[in-house]
């Protein structure tokens, strides 16, 4: 009885696979069979345009030049939806690598210098994302706060939210390698040194908020956050800190 039910189960998986195998070569444009009752998406997103959308929430892009590119965080930071136009391909990858120049003592938000840290394939994919215009993408979003749960909860997602955690690596670990710089590494946010060196919440904040160029492109530095994030989400971040090793 079993192996008659295994058999005819088999016979019905190999009938769907060629029935899908002859839709799929058959209809030479459709890229998507909806099979009724699956929840398959209607259409498919580029996965190269995909993949920057999801790179323009991991690295925080969306932070500083808003949701999607459109601007609105601050009158510091240019919106992106007409670089793909203005811009060359080999243009926009030289800026997400290198920047546009920092100043040492950066009084305002500068763009960072990511090229240490982000892959060539993300690069070509941020772009490929920009180009598109930044369309919407299924999942590509920042993950959310969660409210209520008191300051640490809000940092560790903060922590994520503002692409901390790409260069500080997680739990504030650090380790991100960052070659031409004088410590070899992005610093760690935990530990002995950093506790010794940054004693007091007002160390802290200044760093954050004031950010400090360690040296030109293609040295990875510390970004300018003032202006970018709101004065609640540094007592969290600092909260989040505090539950590190020490
Ligand atoms: C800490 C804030 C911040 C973050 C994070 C950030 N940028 Fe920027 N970005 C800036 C600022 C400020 C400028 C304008 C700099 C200037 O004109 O000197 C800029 C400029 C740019 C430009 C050139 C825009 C133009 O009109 O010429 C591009 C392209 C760009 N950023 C892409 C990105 C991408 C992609 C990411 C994520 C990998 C990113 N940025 C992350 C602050 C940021
Ligand atoms: C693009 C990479 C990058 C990102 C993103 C970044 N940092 Fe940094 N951060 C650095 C570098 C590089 C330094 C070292 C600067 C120096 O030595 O002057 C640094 C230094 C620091 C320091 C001082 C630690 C030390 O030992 O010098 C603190 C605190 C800090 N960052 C917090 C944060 C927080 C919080 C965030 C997220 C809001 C963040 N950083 C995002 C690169 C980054």
């Amino acid at each position: 009885m079993i192996a008659v039910i295994g058999a005819g189960a088999l016979a019905l998986l190999v009938a769907v696979g060629l029935l899908g195998w002859a839709v799929g070569h058959g209809t030479a444009k459709t890229t998507t069979i909806a099979l009724a009752g699956a929840s398959t998406p209607s259409t498919q997103v580029d996965p190269a345009i995909a993949g920057g959308a999801h790179d323009f929430v991991q690295f925080a892009c969306g932070q500083c030049h808003g949701d999607r590119g459109r601007g609105g965080v601050s009158p510091d930071v240019p919106a992106l939806t007409q670089v793909g136009k203005s811009l060359t391909t080999a243009q926009l990858k030289s800026i997400i690598d290198h920047g546009l120049g920092q100043s040492a003592n950066p009084k305002k938000p500068y763009m960072p210098v990511w090229g240490a840290v982000v892959s060539r394939r993300q690069v070509s994919d941020l772009v490929s994302y920009i180009r598109a215009g930044l369309p919407e993408v299924p999942g590509a979003v920042p993950i959310e706060v969660p409210s209520g749960q008191g300051p640490a909860v809000a940092g560790a997602a903060l922590y994520q939210r503002y692409g901390c955690v790409n260069c500080h690596g997680p739990n504030g670990l650090g380790g991100v390698p960052n070659p031409q710089s004088p410590d070899k590494t992005i610093p760690s946010l935990s530990g002995p040194d950093f506790r010794e060196e940054f004693n007091t919440d007002a160390k802290i904040l200044e760093m954050i908020r004031s950010g400090s160029v360690i040296g030109r492109a293609p040295i990875v530095s510390m970004p300018h956050w003032g202006g970018i994030i709101p004065a609640q989400d540094y007592k969290a971040l600092l909260a989040f800190l505090k539950t590190l090793k020490t």
